[in-house]
């Protein structure tokens, strides 16, 4: 896709973060400029500020199936990981100390995790198979008398892997705890009813549908017990204090109110266009989480005897983004953890590159890809610049 700010870019990093959508932008522009009042304010301004929130925030729950009283606007999808973990933990501590998490999360919820046991929580870690799913019999095993809550994501940043939630809910609620899901990867591109989920917590983020980056939901089943992140005003009904961002708000709103997993047949056909042109190009290409459920938009490649840090930077180069996995590891040299924990080796990780494309990618921009690839990825195993 291009943008004005990059013309010749093609972008296939959506799992890191997408465009702004320009009819999003100009849902939030008023609210950056003449409705700048402060949504707690009696006066008019504050109002209107009230009123564009209060309209947000049921935009998010019609997205949810939820009602507008369950949710808590967050800063991020980070916070609001962070604010479902903690939250509950500090809510239903005397209750029992266990947590049971996904092996493959993202770091909000797995170092959150890691900061509880450093608490004295226990935590359990439930591992994948070679696909990236957890197995339910796994969470029944884990479950415990003192397990407090169970997250596990919707579909997985790195292979767009989809769990099994509502099944795990059903076995964590049989249990007696509580269902959290981190569904930050997950929005837009399937379907999200709570209900049928069956979960407690909920997590989303703008910036990856298409909506504003810095901005956050979390869902909170009438009832789960919460304690508040963030102390200070009354905003959010005291569970999330501070001044809120109504320009994010409305724009997270309008974003989830567009979103649709219409776009979806098209992007995943664009994602088959990739794969399949470059497995006829290339020998050695390992595509991961093929044979699970997975989002439509993400391809997870491995090029074996190439590191993924060097065909990406060919990639960018052809002026082509990609990843080699989520945006917050890319700064690491360590292998995904997701990879990892499905028993991918260690050096085929170190050569896997995500692809996740978006609604505004075209067949000549993925057949770009494919050239560059075919292009470029012989010459880096001559090179040997690979393991
Ligand atoms: C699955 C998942 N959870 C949480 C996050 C964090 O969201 P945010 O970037 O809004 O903090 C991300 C972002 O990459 C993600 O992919």
């Amino acid at each position: 896709m291009s943008t004005d700010a990059t013309p010749r870019l093609i972008y296939l990093d959506h799992n890191a973060t997408t465009p702004l959508d320009p009819a999003v932008l100009a849902a939030m522009m008023p609210y950056l400029k003449e409705r700048f009042g402060n949504a707690s304010s009696y006066h008019t301004a504050g109002r209107l500020a009230r009123a564009a929130m209060e309209h947000a925030r049921a935009q998010v729950a019609t997205f949810l199936g939820a009602t507008p009283a369950e949710v808590i606007f967050t800063g991020s999808g980070t916070e609001a990981d962070n604010l479902a973990l903690r939250g509950v933990a500090a809510a239903t501590g005397r209750r029992g100390r266990h947590l049971v998490i996904g092996a493959t999360e993202h770091p909000a919820v797995l170092r959150t995790a890691a900061d509880l046991a450093a608490d004295g929580w226990e935590v359990t870690c439930l591992p994948v198979d070679g696909e990236g799913r957890v197995d339910p019999a796994a969470v029944r095993q884990a479950l415990r008398a003192d397990t407090v809550l169970v997250s596990v994501m919707a579909a997985n940043n790195e292979t767009g892997v989809i769990q099994p939630v509502a099944e795990i809910a059903a076995l964590a609620h049989a249990a007696g705890a509580l269902m959290h899901t981190d569904a930050v990867q997950a929005a837009g591109k399937m379907p999200l009813q709570v209900d049928c989920l069956g979960v407690d917590l909920l997590s989303l983020a703008g910036h990856k549908v298409y909506g504003p980056k810095g901005t956050g939901a979390l869902y909170v089943r009438e009832g789960t017990p919460l304690r508040a992140g963030l102390t200070g005003g009354p905003q959010e009904s005291g569970r999330r204090a501070g001044t809120e961002n109504v320009a994010g708000v409305v724009g997270l709103g309008a974003a989830l109110a567009a979103a649709t997993a219409g776009d979806q047949p098209h992007v995943a056909g664009l994602r088959q266009r990739l794969v399949d042109g470059v497995q006829a190009c290339l020998d050695g290409v390992q595509v991961h989480s093929a044979r699970a459920p997975r989002l439509g938009n993400t391809a997870s490649l491995s090029f074996a005897g190439v590191d993924g840090e060097a065909v990406l930077l060919h990639l960018d180069l052809a002026g082509i983004a990609a990843a080699t996995g989520s945006a917050c590891s890319s700064e690491s040299a360590e292998p995904s953890h997701v990879l990892l924990a499905m028993g991918v080796p260690p050096r085929l990780a170190r050569g896997t590159v995500r692809f996740s494309l978006g609604r505004g990618n075209t067949a000549a921009e993925i057949d770009a890809t494919i050239a560059a690839l075919a292009q470029g990825v012989p010459r880096l195993r001559a090179l040997g610049a690979g393991l």
